[in-house]
């Protein structure tokens, strides 16, 4: 009993944090600049990180420490093109995915997105690309649902006259995206308040404190001692939305082995479903279900936040000039098969992804064993590296001069050399082998409903609009206007309204 008494409790408490200290200390995040109390606690940054501030937190760090910084024990950011090549390029893939991206499971299965080793990784990549490789985007069956989706956009914004786009858009990604996962069982949104009502059980999820807990404390004592105090909201929870995917699923599967039901409605030979259920692949039902899912929450926020964010930027007084230039380019080339060679819509979509990455904070990846030296700076296998979108696109300003303003023609009047520098930072589609799949997609479904939208429409801020907030509040992942409202009113070109 002797053994335990206070001073000698003390003295082996004492020892124990004199020899972490001077681990921490000896560690090779030390030589890594950032705030000092980084190099001992994680605290700051997870405090961000519920509070949806972590992208502008990191990027406030990057500003006043370098292109290098400590975040938290063993967990170090870069804003440099070397590391991002490294961390995210090298050998294909770059490093691999850490256990964070566990939170993306669907119906409790694996999937792509949330596969973190590699060789798994590239095996179900391999099977998926060539749905979204653009030459699948671009056949007219795929096309022609995104286009009557834009122009059904339109239509809903001459009727209301006033439309808040954040619902709108948000619905026009949905409808899309489901229509390229599994037509024709996709949905229609921007028509029938029961889709739309799918569309906001995951567009206004806000789980957000309650899945940091979750993969931070999987034990889960601080999230139920957080949620018997009340201080969560409640669990993500998206019945309906699982419910559309199973539905697609099973109807197609049916229809696929049934004698009575055969001939009935399969999902279209373009979509993502009609290549899952190939028997050849031997996919469960639920890990095609928990693929869909996964690329239909993908599709929907982050289309639909980085269009809301451009149209509302486009509205401010100010840039009323961007819409004309706009409307003048859309005149001159009517021809719908158009839409994705026309420099000065090209211009104003990469500003607006510059600008507002819906993917803008770290994507995190592990040191692999042995440790690798990035951008100079050596760290040892596991160590939690990223670089991050709001970051690549802003903090080398010989490169972005002016980083905060939203200047389309950065991308027009410029050099080969500068366009080439831009481009390499250019990481709102993040890059590599790891990199957005639906890129394709998204760029087609941005394209085509800017088009449709300024060939016909002035768009001005609401009162409504000009009050909300539509500042970057972190999910997960991903960042959507804080209010997630932004109310624009459509005005028919030819009718002229000030501004
Ligand atoms: C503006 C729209 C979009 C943006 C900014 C965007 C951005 C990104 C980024 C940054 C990543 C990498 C994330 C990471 O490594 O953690 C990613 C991955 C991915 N995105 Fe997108 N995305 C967009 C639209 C879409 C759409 C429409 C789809 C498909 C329907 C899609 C499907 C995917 C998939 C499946 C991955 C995982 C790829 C893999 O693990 O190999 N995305 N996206």
């Amino acid at each position: 009993m002797a053994l335990f008494t206070v001073p000698v409790v003390a003295g082996a408490v004492l020892v124990a944090t004199v020899v972490w200290i001077v681990t921490r200390l000896r560690s090779a995040d030390a030589a890594v600049p950032g705030p000092a109390f980084s190099l001992f606690s994680s605290l700051p940054l997870k405090f961000h990180e519920f509070c949806g501030n972590r992208t502008r937190y990191v990027h406030s760090l990057h500003l006043r420490y370098g292109s290098v910084v400590r975040l938290a024990p063993g967990e170090v950011a870069f804003a440099s093109l070397p590391a991002l090549k490294e961390i995210y390029m090298s050998n294909g893939s770059g490093y691999d995915k850490t256990a964070f991206y566990h939170l993306f499971r669907q119906y409790s299965t694996p999937t792509m997105f949330s596969t973190l080793d590699k060789q798994t990784h590239s095996k179900r990549r391999r099977i998926l690309a060539d749905r979204y490789a653009n030459s699948n985007v671009v056949k007219a069956e795929a096309l022609d649902g995104i286009r009557e989706r834009a122009s059904r956009f339109a239509a809903v914004a001459k009727t209301s006259q006033t439309l808040d786009i954040y619902i709108a858009l948000h619905s026009y990604a949905f409808d899309g995206v489901t229509h390229h996962l599994f037509h024709p069982f996709g949905s229609n949104a921007l028509q029938d308040e029961a889709d739309e009502r799918i569309m906001r059980e995951v567009s206004f999820d806000n789980s957000l404190a309650r899945r940091l807990l979750e993969y931070y404390y999987p034990s889960g004592l601080p999230g139920k001692v957080a949620d018997l105090l009340g201080l969560l909201p409640p669990a993500r929870s998206i019945p309906r939305a699982k419910q559309i995917v199973l539905d697609a699923v099973d109807a197609t599967l049916l229809n696929a082995s049934d004698e009575k039901t055969a001939g009935g409605p399969r999902a279209a030979d373009f979509t993502l479903l009609a290549r899952l259920q190939d028997p050849a692949l031997g996919l469960t039902r639920m890990q095609m279900a928990a693929e869909c899912m996964d690329h239909m929450a993908a599709g929907i926020e982050t289309t639909g936040d980085v269009l809301c964010w451009l149209m509302w930027q486009i509205s401010l007084p100010a840039f009323q000039g961007v819409q004309d230039r706009l409307f003048a380019e859309l005149q001159a080339n009517r021809d719908p098969s158009k839409y994705d060679s026309l420099p000065y819509l090209n211009a104003v979509l990469k500003e607006g992804l510059r600008m507002f990455p819906s993917i803008p904070m770290s994507l995190p990846r592990h040191v692999p064993e042995g440790g690798r030296v990035i951008d100079g700076t050596w760290l040892p296998g596991g160590t939690i590296v990223s670089c991050q979108p709001y970051t690549m696109h802003r903090f080398d300003q010989d490169v972005f001069p002016r980083p905060d303003e939203f200047e389309p023609d950065r991308w027009l009047d410029t050099t080969p050399e500068q366009d080439a520098e831009m481009n390499r930072r250019f990481f709102a589609f993040s890059n590599g082998g790891r990199g957005c799949l639906g890129k394709h997609l998204a760029m087609a479904e941005m394209k085509l409903l800017l088009r449709d939208v300024y060939m016909q429409f002035q768009t001005v801020l609401t009162d409504e609009a000009k009050a909300a907030d539509m500042s970057m509040a972190d999910q997960i992942i991903s960042a959507r206007p804080k209010d997630q409202t932004c109310k624009l009113k459509f005005i028919p070109r030819g009718k002229t309204e000030a501004a």
